[in-house]
């Protein structure tokens, strides 16, 4: 047996994690910003003008989506719409491509109304860098239907954009890990977060359409939160997996946007995983061979960096082990089960 973590962490801890993580990318802009639409918000409620949200709000200039298409900003992407938008950009190495993979977790829940009643749309916060032919392999690591557009642009029009929707970072790294939630219709905008429990914001985001509001209840306490307060909290293990890289990996289904887990701690050192999950990136500058060999064969998305622990990493590779084998052993029922 290998050490395991000693403590079974709280939740406490664990939103720590995410937290911290979060913070490696996010920034003051945020408490701005989010009085900033939360005021808004409720004008808009209040008085039904919507205040300075919608047309002649938004500017209204060229964009370039990553089938390399030219739209106008309000009136091909927001005008009398439902969107999701969320800033990213290739070339991070941090938490945003956690924040399109949770995306795609969306999505999927979504499927029904993405592309007619909804639309996600992930704008560039580095166009000079991001061709749409980046964008595209980008999106199609994590997406493959249709609602959810990737944005770029001149430097000058995406900062315009970027601007308008509170995004005004100043570095890269720094910039905000948040999505926004609008209907232009009715002049409703308001923030959200990808970190919280996926089902609660896919109620979030179909709650924007009011008549889809009139017809439902709220959720009852998700599955996650309840279990987080229950008796028998979850291994922390799996916890973590289910936040932090479910988006992106499988076991025994195939790839995601990075490799099937499946028996990966078979395949690799135990060191070299806990290394690995805890900082891909320093293992890429220190040009290891492994992570060199999969980031040319993943080339379209980095595995980010999350700040995660040595415990947490433990507590990962013991999950990874776990659930390996519970595939494993479904499998061998299954071709007993078809006289093998
Ligand atoms: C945004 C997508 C994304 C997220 C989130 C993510 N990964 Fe990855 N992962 C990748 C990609 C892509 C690779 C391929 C290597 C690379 O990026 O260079 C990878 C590689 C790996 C590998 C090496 C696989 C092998 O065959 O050797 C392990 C182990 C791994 N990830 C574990 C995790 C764990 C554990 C988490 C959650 C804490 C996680 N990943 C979160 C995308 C992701």
């Amino acid at each position: 047996m290998r050490p395991r973590a000693a403590s079974r962490r709280s939740r406490k801890h664990f939103l720590a994690v995410i937290a911290g993580g979060a913070r490696l990318c996010l920034l003051l802009a945020v408490s701005l910003l989010a009085a900033a639409l939360v005021s808004q918000n409720v004008k808009a409620q209040k008085d039904g003008s919507g205040g300075r949200w919608g047309e002649g709000y938004f500017p209204n200039l060229a964009v370039v989506n990553q089938h390399g298409k030219t739209l106008r900003f309000y009136d091909d992407v927001i005008k009398n719409k439902i969107v999701v938008v969320s800033f990213i950009y290739t070339g991070c190495t941090q938490i945003c491509p956690l924040t399109t993979a949770r995306m795609a977790q969306i999505a999927d829940r979504l499927e029904d109304v993405l592309g007619t009643k909804i639309h996600f749309v992930s704008i560039s916060v580095d166009p000079e860098n991001d061709s749409p032919e980046k964008l595209a392999a980008y999106a199609s690591a994590f997406y493959s239907g249709k609602g959810w557009q990737f944005l770029t642009g001149t430097l000058e029009n995406i900062r315009a954009v970027n601007a308008t929707l509170g995004e005004r970072m100043r570095r890269l790294e720094d910039h905000r890990n948040e999505v926004v939630l609008g209907n232009d219709a009715i002049r409703e905008w308001a923030r959200n977060s990808v970190f919280g429990d996926l089902d609660r914001l896919a109620y979030d985001i179909r709650s924007m359409d009011p008549e889809w509001r009139a017809q439902v209840r709220p959720p009852l306490a998700t599955s996650a939160e309840a279990m987080d307060q229950g008796a028998a909290p979850l291994v922390t293990g799996q916890n973590l997996f289910i936040k932090l890289c479910a988006g992106c990996h499988a076991f025994g289904a195939g790839d995601r946007v990075g490799p099937d887990l499946f028996d990966v701690h078979k395949r690799r050192p135990h060191e070299w995983l806990q290394r690995f999950i805890m900082s891909p990136e320093r293992m890429r500058a220190r040009k290891d061979p492994i992570a060199t060999t999969l980031s040319q064969r993943y080339q379209a998305v980095r595995m980010p960096d999350l700040g995660l622990s040595a415990n947490d990493a433990e507590d990962l590779i013991a999950f990874i082990e776990s659930r390996s084998l519970t595939v494993e052993r479904h499998t061998r029922h299954q071709q007993q089960l078809i006289g093998r």
